[in-house]
């Protein structure tokens, strides 16, 4: 195998996702304990945004800002080189979670024992199916009473609409919770519960052997052997294939605050998660192994600091080996750039590096030249595809209150939309911006991004909108008859392309009922 093959091979490159407070930065820290990036609990806890009411958005914007050294967490495990991608708890950044599941080639979800699956869950399910996102489900805080595990498996299958098989298993739960039965190697593990660090481990081999008895008493041990006989009966055989093509999602359980069921779900998830894959770009599918390096921008990090205007754009390298200070095309602009400061981020610190590989991600200072979704490559002109912008869920307009300053408005207005922050709509009627985004945080951090960054002031008014839905049809004629009749409802996206302004569901139903050429999007890829 060559050099390259090599380390395509042992990349595991993921991101673990959950509803807010299920688990998921816990999860990460006890990953990282076991891949001796970090020694203690808490490391990564310190740098989380916090979701309390209390905490305003300042504070998560500041938050945000430390957190670049989390954003990407690299590591060494068993010969493997595994790169987490942190998402944002907080939901009005979902479109930044959105967007890192496209550098992502798995997914890991946290769900808690005790509230099952919850709103956001769902949602960011819905990105993974869209992409046959290879999924593992790890079923969180079995050390405090929750449901019975054979039901939160129904209610996984039936809400992520995704099929599940059980590869560990727990013993007992809540008080008398004793550790987790890994089906997957047919072995126990059992730790001392230990909210530092990863204790000594006892090891059984095969579920008849007595030791379980004396370990975890009788009682549990006979249970343990009734469900599992149940869920061989009930379950079929694992299979690699189906979890690799997002039909099958193996589900784990355990406690992450105690390192309850965490290595088993480490030791599986090394062995039959992906490596990087080939990836579709609109001119033809580039693959992993290729000699010549491309690359796209999944993800901008602006530094909060006003007087250093600079960001980090963060680059998921597709195919060939990245090298620091190479000539790299950047496909938008035509122009060729030279990255002489290049890092990467290994057990949470970032250094600069010579060169990186398929699946890593590299983080490049930047002073405005890079947008999202944008491609870096040899000299090739490609696309890469899957960066889709989903429909936001507020809209605001929003105007000039500084007649003095209206180009650095406009500036600001779209620098920002370059990082990915909210998206922006022009009704083509009235020539009025549109704001969209996820959370009503967004409108903040942009108003005051606007002051202190660009020295423009605006103002929001209130738009009462219900979706902004992409539209196409092949039938020309039935397109134009549309934008006519709904001419006042009708906007343009950054792309220039045709975007219908629903003010309320009604409005919608009947518009896709007296149109039916009409094909109506809610995400910006179709
Ligand atoms: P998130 O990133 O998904 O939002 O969740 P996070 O890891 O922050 O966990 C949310 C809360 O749940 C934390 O408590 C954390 O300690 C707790 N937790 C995580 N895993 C387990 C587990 O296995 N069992 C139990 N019982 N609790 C767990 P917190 O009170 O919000 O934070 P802290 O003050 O304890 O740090």
């Amino acid at each position: 195998m060559s050099r390259i093959d090599e380390e395509i091979a042992r990349r595991r490159t993921f991101a673990i996702i959950s509803h807010p407070d299920a688990g998921k930065t816990t999860l990460t820290e006890k990953l990282l304990l076991f891949g001796g990036a970090i020694h203690v609990a808490g490391a990564v806890k310190s740098n989380k945004i916090r979701k309390t009411a209390t905490s305003d958005w300042m504070d998560i914007e500041k938050q945000r800002g430390i957190s670049v050294a989390t954003s990407v967490m690299g590591f060494d495990y068993e010969g493997y080189k595994i790169n987490i991608l942190d998402t944002p708890g907080h939901q009005d950044f979902a479109e930044d979670t959105y967007r890192t599941l496209t550098a992502v080639d798995s997914v890991i979800i946290v769900v808690d024992v005790a509230k099952g699956v919850e709103q956001q869950t769902r949602r960011l399910m819905e990105v993974c199916r869209m992409r046959n996102t290879p999924v593992i489900i790890f079923v969180n805080k079995l050390d405090r009473e929750g449901r019975d595990p054979f039901d939160i498996l129904d209610e996984l299958e039936s809400e992520l609409k995704i099929a599940v098989r059980p590869l560990s298993w727990p013993i007992s739960m809540g008080q008398s919770f004793k550790g987790v039965y890994n089906i997957f190697q047919n072995s126990l593990d059992l730790f001392t519960p230990d909210k530092q660090k990863v204790t000594e481990r006892i090891e059984i081999s095969g579920a008849d052997d007595p030791q379980i008895d004396d370990y975890v008493g009788e009682k549990n041990a006979s249970k343990l052997r009734e469900d599992l006989e149940l869920i061989e009966g009930v379950y079929p055989e694992f299979e690699v294939d189906d979890y690799l093509s997002g039909q099958l999602a193996p589900v784990f359980f355990g406690s992450a605050l105690n390192t309850f069921g965490v290595k088993e779900l480490l030791d599986c998830f090394i062995k039959i998660a992906p490596a990087p894959k080939p990836i579709l770009a609109e001119e033809r599918e580039v693959r992993p192994s290729e000699d010549a390096f491309s690359g796209f921008v999944f993800k901008i990090h602006a530094n909060m600091d006003p007087n250093h205007r600079s960001c980090i754009a963060f680059v998921k390298i597709c195919s060939g080996t990245f090298i620091r200070n190479a000539n790299y095309l950047h496909v938008r602009s035509g122009k060729y750039l030279r990255f002489s400061a290049p890092t990467a981020f290994m057990a949470q610190k970032k250094s600069i590096v010579d060169e990186a590989f398929p699946g890593d991600i590299v983080g490049i200072p930047d002073t405005g030249n890079f947008k999202i979704g944008d491609t870096l490559t040899e000299g090739e002109v490609i696309h890469f595809k899957g960066l889709p912008s989903f429909s936001p869920e507020m809209f605001k307009y929003i105007e000039n209150s500084d007649p003095m300053k209206a180009k650095q408005l406009n500036k600001g207005i779209d620098q920002l939309m370059d990082e990915g922050v909210a998206q922006l709509f022009v009704n083509q009627f009235n020539g009025r911006k549109i704001i969209g985004t996820v959370g009503q945080l967004q409108f903040e951090v942009i108003q005051y991004r606007l002051l202190h960054e660009y020295n423009a002031q605006c103002r929001w008014e209130p738009i009462s909108l219900y979706k902004a839905c992409w539209i196409e049809s092949d039938d020309n004629d039935a397109l134009d008859a549309f934008k006519r009749r709904k001419h006042q409802f009708m906007a343009l996206d950054r792309e220039g392309r045709d975007v219908f302004l629903a003010d309320s569901g009604y409005v919608l139903q009947m518009a896709q009922n007296d149109f039916p050429k009409i094909r109506f999007h809610f995400t910006s890829e179709f």
